[in-house]
């Protein structure tokens, strides 16, 4: 992983906030707005229940007044029996007032009150009920219009009280109501908070398990524990170790053969070495240190090509990756290997179309080498006196193919998978013809990977006349040359 993904990942950790925390402050802002409308629902309930009961006591009132009007000639009269006043002064928490006036009688009993100008806010019976201000407080009013029983004069009789007790018996009711719901918010909160870290543990568990892993034991995760919920993030992770472990087990695999590969030519330049030292003339010296030579060639090869795989990593090498002249590239490849094909004595050929330009999206130094070890195996396993075409040619609107084709003596078919294998050496370097063609058996996999890094593919045929190897790279074209 590149170090600026690595700091992006610690940036967003840091960021992140627990699953509980996240899930209350989720389910606090709608838990709060519950509480707010339950609360504006209640205190309206309250106040109407309280209105209602109190309304009842003043329409009551109202109507025993009425009882106690007479009538004479039209007009009323009202007889206030001793010590009935005190019907209305017994309460300490309101103030309570009646007024009783005839139209034509006028003040008939009690203090002035006009009728408020205000809306009708209640009627029970013939009662009507108003909210009012008087001596600067809110008063509960309760007016009943009386007429005379054969025409006359209509008597109005008030009685008014201010509101104290309804509001007390409002925030009582109010507050009874509100309590089981301020716990039952919070009970609810502890259970989801308890719920989710019971919920939690079993993860907690498998990142100890994980925890105690190491680079050799990468052993799959058992989510059987988990909640199903978590399963796609546990696939991934498993099949990421997965990964990892046969990642880790070809990297050491490569390892070790790479170290037996390099062991030879090193222990044969030593004995070369020591061998040259015991001898004492030059003449006899020289074969010794040609031979030490080849060692040393084999070894510097050797190291170039597992230098270059250890390279040719997808990642990185996709950023060097430029449009390149196909044709030119090959062309320039090829004459390059024109001396050695001379002193093999093997006839190197270039075909490409007339005027076609190929273009592909490609890094040239990798393609380079790619292309000279499919030479390179040509010259060798073909040997003296073959025919090596290199060709260039469009495979179709989307595809260049490259090809190396000799006419010696091609790869049978049941091998044709496992020369592309690191360190595999086919069975016919074994033979007579072959011996002396020191290989490690790295170059057609230098050429697998760097054919797939370009995103096309590796073929591996038989040349033209059903004799020899054709070795062709299908590589994605960038664009064709509308000169075609
Ligand atoms: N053109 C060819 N004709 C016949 N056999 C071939 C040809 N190219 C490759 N092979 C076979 O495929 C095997 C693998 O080739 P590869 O290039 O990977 O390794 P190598 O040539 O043995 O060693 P080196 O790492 O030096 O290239 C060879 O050992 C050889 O048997
Ligand atoms: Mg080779």
């Amino acid at each position: 992983m590149k170090f600026t993904r690595c700091a992006a990942l610690a940036t967003s950790l840091s960021k992140s906030t627990s699953l509980r925390q996240q899930l209350l402050r989720r389910l606090l802002p709608p838990l709060c707005l519950l509480f707010s409308l339950s609360g504006i629902n209640s205190y309206y309930q309250a106040f109407k229940t309280a209105n209602e009961a109190y309304d009842h006591w003043l329409a009551d009132s109202v109507n025993s007044l009425s009882q106690l009007l007479s009538w004479h000639e039209g007009r009323a009269s009202f007889i206030f029996p001793n010590g009935a006043q005190r019907m209305f002064e017994w309460d300490d928490t309101d103030k309570t007032y009646f007024h009783v006036a005839g139209s034509q009688s006028g003040n008939l009993a009690g203090d002035p009150i006009s009728r408020p100008a205000s809306v009708i806010v209640n009627q029970l019976g013939k009662v009507q009920l108003f909210d009012a201000t008087f001596k600067t407080e809110v008063i509960r009013v309760a007016v009943l219009n009386v007429s005379a029983p054969q025409g006359g004069e209509s008597v109005e009789i008030i009685v008014a009280e201010t509101q104290h007790k309804r509001n007390d018996l409002a925030r009582k009711i109010l507050l009874d109501s509100l309590f089981p719901l301020i716990v039952l918010i919070l009970v609810a909160i502890c259970v989801v908070w308890f719920e989710l870290s019971r919920a939690l543990t079993p993860i907690h568990t498998v990142a100890r398990s994980l925890e105690n892993q190491t680079h050799l034991s990468l052993d799959r995760i058992d989510d059987t524990v988990l909640p199903s919920e978590v399963h796609p993030l546990t696939h991934a992770l498993n099949d990421l170790l997965d990964r990892l472990r046969t990642a880790l087990l070809t990297q050491r695999r490569f390892i070790a053969d790479a170290a037996h590969q390099l062991r030879t030519p090193l222990t044969g330049l030593k004995l070369n070495v020591d061998d040259a030292l015991r001898e004492t003339t030059w003449a006899g010296a020289e074969p010794i240190m040609r031979q030490a030579q080849i060692s040393a060639d084999q070894l510097v090869r050797l190291t170039n090509q597992l230098l270059f795989l250890a390279r040719a990593e997808p990642d990185t090498t996709r950023t060097r990756f430029k449009p390149v002249d196909l044709i030119a590239l090959v062309f320039e490849t090829g004459a390059q290997w024109v001396p050695r094909s001379l002193e093999k004595g093997v006839d190197l050929g270039f075909e490409a179309p007339e005027g076609l330009g190929l273009i592909i999206q490609s890094d040239d130094v990798m393609l380079k080498e790619a292309i000279a070890n499919l030479i390179d195996n040509a010259l060798r396993y073909a040997g003296a006196g073959a025919r090596v075409t290199l060709e260039v040619r469009r495979f179709d609107a989307q595809t260049a193919v490259v090809s190396v084709e000799d006419n010696g003596p091609g790869i049978p078919e049941h091998e044709r998978h496992a020369v592309l294998q690191r360190f595999y050496r086919g069975e016919g370097t074994q033979s007579h013809q072959l011996t002396g063609t020191h290989g490690s058996g790295l170059g057609l996999s230098i050429v697998k990977e760097v054919v797939q890094t370009h995103g096309g593919q590796l073929q591996i045929d038989t040349g033209r006349d059903g004799a020899g190897a054709k070795i062709s790279m299908l590589l994605p074209l960038l664009t064709i040359n509308p000169s075609l």
